[in-house]
């Protein structure tokens, strides 16, 4: 584990199928930061929503919703847990449904706005690592470091459909791919918090590199970042 004096604010976004998941979480562990998946908060909401029978286009009765909500990410026995209002959510935000219902449920302004301030305050005192796709534009636009995670839509494509062939499901190739490049355009044309490089981030393409080649890129930018501050 690297123990940095300073506590940063680092973000992390990208399109999906970029590897910010398993990247921002080895990043966290690493530097022993609390790792912030902001994905996991929209899904939450939308799990809420779900089990309360809320129209996703309701705004007031989501606004309501997320008044009185609690999100807490914790480390159990190495693995990531989501609380909500004290409840482990962890497997159940995961599901189709759920992943369908908060597409929808990201795309309301109450819940974007309830979902800025709890990332706000999570984030603020540093020592974290944020991961989404309007995080270094928009939710920590003064972060210290900004990562914008890219590959090839047929890298991406390709590694999703490992993905699925690994847990026994049979999918086409080429279908794969132009399913991720139909999510890229939905995310890119969103008018609220679109997915947006930040001017000043530091684009690293995983297309032709490992995990482990990616994290230690990573690691040496945030460390050098470091660096520069204590001078
Ligand atoms: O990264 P993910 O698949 O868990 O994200 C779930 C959904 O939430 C997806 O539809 C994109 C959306 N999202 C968002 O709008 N803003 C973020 N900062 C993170 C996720």
């Amino acid at each position: 584990m690297i123990h940095l004096k300073n506590k940063l604010i680092i973000a992390i976004d990208g399109p999906s199928g970029a590897g910010k998941s398993t990247l921002s979480k080895a990043l966290a562990s690493q530097l022993d930061y609390l790792n912030i998946d902001t994905g996991a908060m929209y899904r939450s909401v939308a799990l809420l929503a779900q089990q309360r029978r809320i129209n996703p286009h309701d705004e007031s009765a989501l606004k309501a919703l997320c008044a009185d909500l609690s999100i807490e990410f914790i480390r159990r026995e190495s693995s990531e847990r989501v609380l909500v209002n004290d409840v482990d959510v962890s497997a159940a935000i995961r599901t189709p449904e759920v992943s369908l219902l908060t597409a929808q449920v990201a795309a309301s302004p109450a819940v974007r706005e309830a979902m800025l301030h709890l990332q706000r305050k999570m984030g603020e005192a540093g020592g974290v690592v944020l991961e989404g796709r309007d995080i270094g534009t928009v939710v920590f636009p003064r972060a210290d470091v900004k990562f914008f995670l890219s590959a090839t839509a047929v890298e991406r494509g390709r590694r999703r459909f490992e993905e699925l062939q690994a847990q026994g499901i049979t999918v086409d190739l080429q279908q794969t791919i132009a399913e991720v490049e139909a999510r890229d355009a939905a995310d890119t044309a969103r008018t609220l918090a679109p997915l947006m490089q930040a001017d000043d981030a530091l684009v690293v393409d995983s297309t032709q590199l490992s995990i482990e080649e990616v994290l230690n890129k990573m690691l040496k930018i945030v460390k050098d970042k470091e660096a520069g501050l204590a001078e």
